[in-house]
């Protein structure tokens, strides 16, 4: 046999195995392979974050350390700050707060629990770390429900930061 058929058949068996395994990865010849992405518990967005583990630092650096009390604002409240904390606001307080902070958002209408007018007092004397806190954190109820989801995974620290600055530009309107 020569040299050139003996090539030509072991190409040939060559790509007679490969055909017969494409068959399967290609679902032709359908497996039920064990999917270990589809076993494991999932978690919709904002529900239930994973919690963090313990003693990790956010590679933005700590934002705050638990248990010492609220953070200070580490962020000048110059125009550039204020207008990210206004498009930040736009797009993730927005739909509860209203678009002054009033509390009168179109999704906020709908909830048990009406969000808190940001233009009130109770809201403006607290101090800028307070604030941090409630959009890192949330706001749970008594019973664990939740009244306000915690942004922490939505906003950066810096992002945080300038939304509070936002708020505190945030005035009632006149006439209320
Ligand atoms: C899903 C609706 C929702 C979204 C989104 C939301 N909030 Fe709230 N927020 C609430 C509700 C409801 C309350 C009042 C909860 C209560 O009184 O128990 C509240 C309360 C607050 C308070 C008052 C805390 C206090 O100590 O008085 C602040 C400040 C606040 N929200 C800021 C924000 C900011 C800033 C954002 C966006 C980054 C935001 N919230 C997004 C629903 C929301």
């Amino acid at each position: 046999m020569s040299l050139f058929n003996r090539l030509f058949i072991v190409l040939g068996v060559v790509a007679l195995i490969g055909g017969a395994i494409l068959i399967f990865t290609y679902d032709i010849v359908k497996i039920e392979w064990i999917s270990f992405m589809e076993i494991q518990q999932s978690f919709r967005p904002m529900e239930h974050p994973l919690p963090v583990a313990s003693r990790s630092i956010p590679i933005e650096g700590a934002a705050y350390i638990p248990g010492q009390g609220a953070p200070v604002n580490p962020v000048e409240a110059d125009a550039i700050s204020v207008e990210r904390g206004r498009v930040l606001f736009s797009v993730n307080c927005i739909s509860c707060h209203g678009a002054n902070g009033e509390g009168d958002g179109i999704v906020g209408a709908t909830l048990m629990w009406p969000p808190a007018n940001l233009t009130s007092p109770a809201v403006q004397t607290k101090a800028d770390g307070a604030l941090f806190l409630t959009i890192s954190n949330g706001i749970q109820g008594a019973g664990g429900q939740i009244h306000m989801p915690a942004l922490n995974e939505n906003l950066t620290v810096r992002d945080r930061w300038d939304v509070v600055n936002y708020i505190r530009t945030l005035k009632p309107a006149t006439g209320q």
